[in-house]
Order: structure tokens, then sequence, then C-alpha cells
């Protein structure tokens, strides 16, 4: 088992290493916005290249794009941003902190459980599920927290605004003169992006129903509630893909995703045991699904959605349709019929997807009276593969060294390191997740025959002696029989 009981070990061996520091962080930083750093950039870019990998190249029917960030100020009207994407918030006026106000009220009942009050909680719970049917939504909620004296979690005062929906999407202007039309939004999910290219693809790249089109980039969301380092940011990378279905097969293509998803996630190498679907309640879907389910991974702060499956039904293509006056409609050639797709969307982030690779991966083990602290990821996933090491610095052990290191630059991430001793140096590459090391000492140069060398591996720090000729063997072997302890 990991033995990560809080995000701060991770938080300080991100920046330590170079994976992820505070942006801007010589000016005090910006809240939840966050820089990759050397190590954190490769292994994001691994992560996204095995998630293109599996959606796009293992499928003949899956094509890709790249849609900019801006996008017509309509869409966003279209697809119910505009209208719908608030969330209800309070402040506490004496602290100045802004709160989600039905999570302020989920965390009052919840409280109210744990002190075996189970009847009060089920009349605030039961106003809670009912919010929006006896005034407003904002109403309701402000109702319930005034009357049942809710407090606020930090300050513990009870001294708040009225609830105010808050819209997440960041507004800015076109052009150099700043009038209201010129207004443009920063995306707040890559999909819209698919949904308006869907005549383009269809057009182009001779696909049939069913097909997908897949996609990587960019959102922003002005989050309020953004304390958990990358697990929620305000500018973000989403992987999308929004596979077009014949309606009527939806229900049977959305359980097939929400399986496949689940099991690439395995795949990579995350635990089984701290991996979980959770279906959406009807009542708390999303405006535009019929179906919705998390993929969980139990974070330091909790189980927690990494990836978002959901049945979009036709809703986004009908409403561009209205929008933009142009047909989203599909021919059946074969079957000669006309209908407008439905749409399942598999959603993942890849901040937290990095976060997760790098909390499970995560261990802390004693070796020989001594903590190491060692990320045992995917070596397919790893910033540096391999570790190479002259044991002293010696030109015969470096010459050798640097052969090898050009030998396999071309197929593997390579770090040369010859400063410190090799313990050290070890150390180093474990807190890196490197999963091979090789080292080059007198015995391999000097004995009879062809030169050897020492690989190391990572999760045991077991050592053997193998031919030069066979290092990109070895790696290739260990690469391909690697599993999650
Ligand atoms: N197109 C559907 C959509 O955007 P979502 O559940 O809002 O659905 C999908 O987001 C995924 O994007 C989430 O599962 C999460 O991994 C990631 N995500 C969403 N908001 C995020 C944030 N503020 N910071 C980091 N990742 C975020």
């Amino acid at each position: 088992m990991s033995n990560l009981d809080n995000l701060d070990k991770i938080v300080s061996l991100a920046k330590a290493r170079g994976f992820i520091f505070q942006s801007s962080e010589i000016y005090g930083g910006l809240s939840a916005v966050y820089d990759y750093g050397p190590l954190g950039v490769e292994l994001k870019r691994n992560i996204r290249d095995a998630w293109w990998k599996e959606m796009t190249r293992r499928h003949d029917n899956i094509v890709g794009i790249d849609a900019a960030i801006f996008m017509h100020p309509k869409v966003w009207e279209a697809s119910g941003h505009v209208g719908g994407f608030n969330d209800p918030m309070i402040d506490d006026k004496q602290s100045k902190k802004r709160y989600r106000a039905d999570m302020i009220i989920e965390q009052h009942i919840e409280k109210l459980r744990k002190d075996e009050k189970h009847e009060e909680a089920n009349a605030i719970q039961e106003k809670l599920d009912s919010c929006g049917s006896r005034k407003s939504l904002t109403e309701d909620l402000y109702e319930i927290i005034i009357e049942n004296e809710i407090r606020a979690p930090e300050s513990g005062a009870f001294d708040w605004t009225e609830v105010r929906q808050f819209n997440l999407m960041f507004k800015t202007q076109f052009g150099s003169t700043s009038t209201e039309e010129d207004g443009v939004y920063l995306r707040p999910e890559t999909a819209q992006g698919i949904f308006v290219n869907y005549k383009n693809v269809l057009d182009t790249a001779r696909v049939t129903v069913p097909f997908g089109i897949a996609q990587t980039g960019k959102a922003f969301r002005n989050e309020v509630v953004a304390r958990q380092f990358v697990f929620r940011m305000r500018e973000f990378e989403q992987m999308e893909m929004q596979y077009f279905v014949k309606p009527g097969t939806d229900e049977a293509e959305y359980e097939k995703w929400l399986e496949k998803r689940l099991e690439w996630h395995k795949m990579m190498g995350i635990r089984e045991e701290n991996l979980r679907t959770a279906p959406h309640p009807e009542d708390k879907l999303a405006h535009y699904a019929r179906a919705a389910a998390d993929i969980q991974y139990k974070y330091p702060i909790g189980w927690q959605e990494v990836e978002g499956i959901h049945n979009r039904t036709d809703f986004d293509l009908n409403q561009h349709a209205e929008f933009s006056g142009k047909k989203m409609d599909y021919y059946d050639q074969k079957n000669q019929e006309r209908f407008t797709p439905y749409v399942i969307e598999t959603s993942v982030g890849l901040d937290r997807l990095t976060l997760m690779v790098l909390c499970d991966a995560y261990r802390e083990e004693e070796v020989d009276g001594d903590t190491r602290t060692v990320l045992k990821m995917n070596p397919k996933l790893a910033p540096t593969q391999v570790g190479i090491f002259p044991l002293i610095k010696k030109d015969k052990l470096q010459d050798l060294a640097h052969k090898i290191e050009e030998d396999l630059r071309e197929e593997f991430s390579i770090l040369y390191d010859e400063s410190g001793s090799i313990g050290k140096r070890y150390r180093r590459q474990d807190e890196a997740g490197t999963p091979f090391c090789i080292t080059v000492d007198f015995d391999g140069v000097e004995s009879e025959g062809e030169d050897t060398v020492t690989i190391r591996y990572r999760d045991d720090m077991s050592q053997e002696r193998i031919p030069v000729s066979n290092i990109a063997n070895v790696i290739r072997d260990g690469m391909k029989s690697w599993k999650p302890e």
C-alpha cells in the first residue's frame, strides 16, 4: 500500500525534484495555477502520449483534432455554459472566504450524521434535494443555511452574504476596442471544439457512425474552491473523446466505454484497489447528460473523480444546429436513414491523472535504517527511464558510459550522472521514478571478453551484471513485464 496520508509529501517532492511548481512563485504565486518542471513535463507528456495512442491509434474509427481555445461566443450560449455553468456561492463576511452553498450544507449534514442526529440530517437533506422548487435555487439554499444556523467552516462565524450564482468561465476581449460584442471566453471544456467540427470531420475523414473524435488541450475555469494542488486548477488540461453513435445503441456504448476507460487506468499501472466507478444519481446529472459516471481514484484527499464518462445524447449537436442554423444530422447510406447521432463522452483531466500517477507510485521504505522515498510508477511513464553512471570520474568508465548513453538515447529517455556517491545517485533516481540505472565499473571494462555493466532495478533494488550489447533488450523486457506492487 501507498503510505501517503496527505498531499503535502507529494507537493514537496514535486517541487524539490522539479515535477510541479507554483505558477509565478517569485511573485508569491498565483492561486490554483501551476507550472510543470523538467521531470513533470516529461511525465505529463508520456501520460498524454499513452492516452492518445490508446484512444486514436488503437481504434480505426477514432480520429484526432486540435481545436483553438478561443471559440465563437455563441458556442457557449448553445452549450449551456453561459446560462448554466454556475455555482451557487456564499461569502463569509468575516473571513472574506467564498464557499459553495450546497457544499456547506452537505458538510453540515455529514457532521450531523457523525453525531448520530439522523432525523435532523434527513430533514435538511430533503430540503436540499428539493432546492429550487420553493423559491429560486439561491434563495432556497440561503434559507437552509440561515434556518439551521450553519457556520463558516474556517472562521466559525455566522455572518453570511446572500447566495449568488457565479459563472465559472473566464471572459476576455477580442480586438483593440472593448465592447460587449467583442467578449470571448476561454473554453471551460475542450468538448465543444469537437462538436463544432463534427461536420468537418464527417466530410473529410471518411468516417461512418459509430466514430470518435479525440482531442487534448487546455481548459479554463474560474474555480472558487481551488486549494488542492493540481487536483483543482483554474488552468488545466483535458483529454476528451466524443463517440458519435446511433440513438438506441447509446446505452450499450456508454457501458462499454466506462469499462474500457477503467481498464486503461489499470493498464497504466494504477493499483486496482485505488480505483472505482461511481454513477451520478439521476437528480445530480449535468444539464446535457442522460447518464454519467465518474472513474474515481483514492487520492490522499479521499475518493475523487479523475475521469467522467457521459451519455450526452444529441443535446450538443441539436443545440449547435439551432444556434448556428446548420444541419448536424447524419445520413446512414447503408440503411438509408437519417438521424442526429448521440454522443458518449470520455473526459479525463491530464493534471489529475499526473497527480494520480504520482500518488499511486509514492512509497517510503525502510532500507538499512534509512528511509528511501521512491516513485514506483509504470516505466513507460517515467520521466527518465534510464540513469547512466560511471562509478567514478575516470576516462575509461566515462567513455563507455557516454557510448551507452549515445546508443540508448534514441529509444529511451536518459540521464547521465557522475556526481556524488553511487548510493546517492540511486536515491536521486528513486525519487524521480527512474526504473533502471546502469553503472559502469572497472570489473565490467577490465575483465576478459565483452564489456559488462550493472543494471539496478528501482522497485526491489536488485542488481545484475549484463553484457553491454544486451542492455536495450533487458530494459525493453523490464518495461513489458512491469506490474504494480
Ligand atoms: N466535457 C465534460 C467535462 O468537462 P467535467 O467532469 O467537468 O466534464 C472532466 O471535467 C474532467 O476534467 C474531470 O474528470 C477532471 O479530471 C478534469 N477537471 C475538471 N475540472 C478541473 C479542474 N478545475 N482542475 C483540474 N482538472 C479538472
